[in-house]
């Protein structure tokens, strides 16, 4: 295939994308790690699935950046995650070093790649990544709004007992404790689902899908969630590969826009082939956007943290 792409960190988000990017069949995959040996063994494990699962897209797996040359889209992986009773910002400093390395030889091998950062503390990360290699701001997005809103459509499905795909959902804000769901924009074949769930239920399942990274660590014990995340973010690369246009919450550097800016944060994107294309500003209420605020801010003191 002529198009590829590049997945950092081969453990179970980078693995998983690998998985989901060669059934989706639209380009070469390499996966990069430190780990000798695992990239490698998994990019074969993974081709010689194709002729049965219909793919042609080779795995291939490397221990060197410079594999990564002539990648259309980096998705950055690597990071620890986190275990029952952290945050994700308690993983801030030790992932910082892991991303700011990958983003100096994104910058060095593949400087035309579009980036999608899935490692946490998400927006931080997406920052980081985004000063690091000097991209242009819509080269580099994250991946965080399309996981939580999934997890939002995937709850109020269970609440009603009908299918997910039908249930559409925007949840805005960090990916963390101060993410923004948004009931108001939630909709069941196009119903509100103020008219099917109770308020009551509803706010439940917003407390849910804020706390629904944490209730799968907790569940898992040992790490944290990843098919997911991983079929979040190949949704994302799809968009921009075949230039979808697709409406997504993603973290997108704002500019002033919510009454924001020099941070990334969650916010609904237009995603095609030249990346994060707009930023949709929606008439928020004011408690909508209180909220969004407060998790800019609260963004904004840890970046401190890394020295910005
Ligand atoms: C999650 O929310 C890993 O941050 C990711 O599950």
């Amino acid at each position: 295939m002529n198009k590829k792409i590049a997945v950092i960190g081969a453990g179970n988000v980078g693995a998983s994308c690998a998985v989901y990017l060669a059934e989706a069949n639209f380009a070469d995959i390499i996966l990069i790690d430190v780990v000798e040996g695992i990239p490698q063994g998994k990019g074969l494990d993974l081709t010689q699935a194709g002729p049965v699962r219909g793919y042609n897209s080779r795995v291939s797996g490397s221990n060197d950046y410079k594999d990564i040359a002539g990648a259309d889209i980096v998705v950055m992986t690597a990071g620890l995650a986190r275990k029952p009773g952290m945050t994700r910002e308690d993983l801030l400093t030790k992932n910082a070093e892991i991303v700011g390395m990958a983003a100096e030889n994104i910058k060095k091998h593949a400087p035309n790649a579009y980036v999608v950062v899935v490692s946490n503390p998400l927006d931080l990360m997406t920052y980081h990544m985004q000063k690091v290699t000097g991209f242009p701001t819509h080269r580099v997005v994250g991946q965080a709004g399309v996981l939580d809103s999934i997890r939002f459509r995937t709850f109020v499905a269970m609440e009603l007992g009908v299918a997910q795909t039908d249930v559409q959902a925007m949840v805005l804000g960090g990916h963390g404790d101060t993410m923004v769901p948004l009931p108001r924009y939630t909709t069941v074949a196009g119903i509100p689902v103020s008219e099917l769930i109770s308020a009551e239920r509803i706010k439940a399942i917003c407390d849910r899908t804020a706390d629904g990274g944490g209730e799968i660590v907790r569940l898992l014990k040992t790490g944290s969630a990843f098919y997911a995340p991983a079929a979040a973010s190949v949704d994302m690369c799809r968009a921009i590969f075949n230039d979808e246009k697709r409406v997504l919450a993603a973290s997108a550097m704002l500019t002033g826009q919510y009454g924001i800016k020099d941070i990334y944060i969650g916010v609904p994107v237009v995603l095609g082939g030249k990346g994060m294309e707009k930023i949709l500003e929606l008439k928020l209420d004011k408690d909508e956007l209180a909220a969004l605020q407060k998790s800019a801010a609260t963004y904004k003191e840890h970046l401190k943290i890394l020295g910005y």
